[in-house]
């Protein structure tokens, strides 16, 4: 198969920060995608539907013209959520979903939720209004383990929520572990996880193996080669719970390369070409689509996208850097060269 045309895909997990930065990133997205949950982790976040509209209305005006591009978006959990403007901003259609940040997950979570069965009654919520709850699942003790922070999250806090409150719809996102395809599995059908491309393509030998390599270090973190296979067995079996969500996040090149180096890979320019590079490795070209465009929209209850994307069998270079209104950004894959291309 040299070509192959899919019903327009969506992004279930996104960062376009603000601003000059978001103005040029959000055209990369646009390209490929309709729609996309955006992350609320802004400086300072997104937590009232008064900031998730002005946010939304920033974004629209970033979309280049004649593109059709929605932004789905997201409102910030902290220790304090008002329950009432969290489900007035759904209602109105403002956000789509809530997000939970553990506080000190990852970049700009200092406000995120301390203790999550302190946010129980804004949680019930969500639960008894159909609002979906996208988790960063990572625990924040200094005394667990990076790498085991993603399951030891599952033990202590999403399996005991998943059983407190089985109706809420939870998106375990950006699951890097065998632990979590595990639990996803098991789980009943409101649980359902994103997985990123980076996630599908490394594991943590690239960042750590000849040099520290910045480009190649996000939150969770990559690990080791088991866990990757997992996810791939995961991403391309069929399962409807699996679904696309790159989680791009940007940061300016020196922000990355520095003696404390910001978590974040910024995979929005080819990242439909990247996760079909690992369909094809797998022999799983016919189950990309419901990866890409359907599972998505089937959990959130949203509908499928009219129109298609077609991607040809073609080599494409990826950049070394790409210019974001002046300030470099490296993105994944920088230097490499893919065997599929966005017609
Ligand atoms: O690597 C990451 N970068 N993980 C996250 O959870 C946040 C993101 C960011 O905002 O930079
Ligand atoms: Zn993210």
């Amino acid at each position: 198969m040299n070509e192959i045309a899919i019903r327009r895909p969506d992004d279930w997990h996104l960062h376009f920060r603000d601003d000059a930065m978001m103005r040029a990133v959000v055209p990369y997205t646009a390209r490929q995608f309709a729609r996309a949950i955006v992350m609320p982790n802004l400086t300072p976040p997104v937590t009232t539907a008064a900031m998730g509209a002005g946010y939304r209305d920033r974004i629209q005006s970033a979309v280049p013209a004649g593109v059709e591009f929605t932004p789905l978006m997201t409102c910030y959990l902290t220790d304090n959520t008002d329950a009432g403007d969290l489900a007035q901003g759904h209602a109105d259609g403002v956000f789509t979903a809530a997000k939970l940040y553990p506080a000190g997950a990852t970049t700009n979570s200092d406000s995120g939720v301390t203790d999550v069965f302190k946010i129980m009654h804004a949680l019930e919520r969500l639960a008894e209004i159909g609002m979906p709850l996208c988790v960063h699942g990572e625990v924040t003790s200094a005394d667990i383990d990076v790498f085991d922070r993603e399951a030891v999250f599952i033990d202590r806090v999403l399996a005991p929520l998943v059983e407190r409150l089985p109706e809420l719809k939870v998106i375990f996102e950006h699951i890097t572990t065998s632990e979590a395809v595990a639990f996803v599995d098991e789980a009943g059908p409101n649980i359902g996880a994103t997985i990123t491309p980076q996630h599908l393509h490394i594991n943590r030998n690239a960042m750590l193996v000849g040099g520290i390599r910045p480009h190649a270090y996000c939150l969770p973190v990559a690990k080791r080669e088991t866990h990757r296979l997992a996810l791939r067995k995961a991403a391309t079996s069929g399962s409807a719970k699996y679904f696309l969500g790159t989680d791009s996040a940007p940061h300016a090149r020196e922000a990355k390369e520095s003696a404390c180096g910001c978590a974040g890979i910024f995979n929005a320019p080819f990242a439909l070409e990247s996760y079909l590079a690992v369909f094809d490795e797998e022999g799983a070209l016919d189950r990309f689509e419901a990866f890409a465009s359907e599972n998505g929209p089937r959990f959130y209850g949203l509908p499928l996208n009219q129109g298609t994307v077609t991607l040809r069998r073609e080599p494409v270079t990826v950049p070394e850097t790409i210019d974001a209104s002046g300030t470099a950004v490296v993105p994944f894959h920088a230097g490499e060269t893919l065997g599929w291309a966005v017609v």
